[in-house]
């Protein structure tokens, strides 16, 4: 282990024992090197890591601070692996999306940040210039796998991570949803096993149905968000051939992975030679400067097809994703091109120019402070007026917030009593379609603070203190 690694850990432990509290501030970088006798580069190194799993945040010119989020779980469950082999789900989320798109629906039950956050002047600007070039319409250099300069700029971004990547391995995809339904068709046939976590975006549900697949879920871990002794007893158990997992600013719940938990998945992956589809639409999102690693950082075996898009940071006008899948390249593209064939030229040249002129990260890091700006607000709105009897997880990325409804009460309920006053919230049932525990509910947090948004929590907060009476 590294001398960084082994202070991350001492660190880590401090704060989950509760030495150090949500917003307190940890030694400056000078005091932390005297304190442990490591280099500078070495506490560096520690905050930065522990900055990924979003356990400390750094303030401009102020030092590292604890995060603030809730203990997660604190009951700890037994080892409990799910078999479901008929997936029904579609419509559920089919009602639901149709439930909540009209323009009055206050939409806290929406999976997109807001709207006005991702709009971009300048990358309006640049679409505005291809549309008008000529040369932009071309598919030539666009079908799959995309467009070659945009694949080699998606690939420098792996090799700034440490993880080697040439454009080769890259396939432009509509959304991180095609890369991800297309990895997962290319690796199974009907009646396979995959294992999914218990709680998960239900597009990997959707997937599973749409396939045939049957469907082994393991719970979240209780403190780090994965459970690898369950992990491993399926890998065991089940002829498993993919999971499809998320390990940073999980949807709905928001934890991130620790990386020695990443990296014992892979080597897990490859012990039981099993493929991962790793969905990491929101890695872009962590309040920190760095970016959390995904598992695909220890993948040394060509297991791990990592799905991520720009969907989530500019928005769906650019409904651009890809898939990094390496040795399932050709497997994928031929798939693509029996389906959606080609991903828009004009968007993909578009992408090409904002992210070579350095528009993107400008752009991201005005994202991430409004995301961290209003999702703070919100939990302490919620805090105040369900603190008492709602447990409120709060994670330094994203922009959801993951409520624990007191156990009568019920998501789906609360979901259909809202949008009757015009206000959407995404209830348990859709991320974990097995119906057990479903008294909890995800809120779109990305929103400043209007009078409006007040009004709508607290008439959520006033619905949910009544139906807990009425249960009393
Ligand atoms: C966890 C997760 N994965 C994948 C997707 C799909 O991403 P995209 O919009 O890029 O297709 C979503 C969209 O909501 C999501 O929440």
């Amino acid at each position: 282990m590294y001398k960084s690694e082994k202070l991350a850990q001492t660190i880590r432990q401090m704060i989950e024992n509760g030495v150090w509290k949500a917003y307190e501030k940890l030694p400056s970088l000078r005091e932390q090197a005297q304190l442990s006798g490591y280099s500078l580069m070495t506490v560096l190194n520690a905050y930065q890591e522990l900055e990924a799993q979003g356990l400390v945040y750094a303030k401009d010119k102020s030092g590292y601070f604890v995060a603030e989020r809730a203990q997660p779980f604190t009951r700890k469950q037994p080892v409990q692996i799910g078999l479901n082999s008929r997936i029904q789900i579609n419509s559920v989320v089919f009602n639901f999306l149709k439930s909540t798109q009209p323009a009055e629906i206050v939409p806290f039950g929406s999976a997109f940040p807001n709207a006005e956050l991702l709009y971009n002047a300048k990358f309006m600007q640049i679409l505005a210039q291809q549309a008008k070039r000529k040369s932009s319409y071309n598919n030539q250099n666009h079908m799959p796998p995309g467009n070659q300069d945009l694949r080699q700029l998606i690939a420098n971004r792996y090799q700034l991570q440490g993880i080697p990547c040439h454009p080769n391995d890259i396939v432009i995809t509509s959304g991180a949803l095609e890369a991800l339904n297309l990895s997962l068709q290319a690796l199974t046939q009907p009646g396979d096993f995959i294992l999914l976590q218990q709680t998960i975006f239900y597009g990997a549900w959707q997937a599973a149905e749409r396939l045939g697949l049957q469907v082994i879920t393991i719970p979240e871990h209780p403190q780090f968000g994965f459970d690898l002794e369950s992990f491993e007893q399926a890998l065991k158990q089940y002829p498993i051939k993919v999971c499809w997992l998320m390990l940073n600013a999980h949807n709905p719940i928001g934890f991130t992975v620790n990386p020695e938990i990443k990296q014992k998945i892979a080597e897990l992956l490859y012990k039981y030679q099993v493929y991962l589809i790793e969905d990491d639409v929101y890695q872009e999102l962590n309040y920190g400067s760095a970016k959390p690693l995904p598992v695909k950082y220890f993948d040394q075996h060509q297991k791990v097809l990592h799905c991520a898009s720009f969907s989530k940071t500019l928005g769906m006008g650019a409904r651009v994703g890809w898939v990094y899948a390496g040795p399932f390249s050709d497997a994928i593209q031929h798939l693509q091109l029996m389906s959606t064939l080609t991903v828009s030229p004009l968007l993909q040249n578009a992408l090409v120019e904002f992210i070579s002129h350095h528009h993107y990260e400008k752009h991201l890091r005005h994202l991430r402070q409004h995301l961290e700006k209003y999702k703070k607000k919100f939990y302490q709105e919620l805090k105040a007026r369900l603190g008492s009897i709602c447990e409120i997880y709060y994670y330094s990325s994203g922009y959801f917030l993951w409520i624990e409804l007191p156990e009568q009460l019920d998501g789906q309920v609360l979901y259909e009593q809202l949008i009757q006053q015009n206000i959407a919230i995404a209830p348990a049932l859709l991320f974990r379609p097995d119906h057990a525990s479903q008294h909890y509910i995800r809120l779109n947090c990305s929103y400043e603070w209007t009078a409006r948004v007040e009004n709508s929590i607290n008439l959520l907060a006033e619905i949910i203190l009544q139906n807990r009476k009425s249960v009393d």
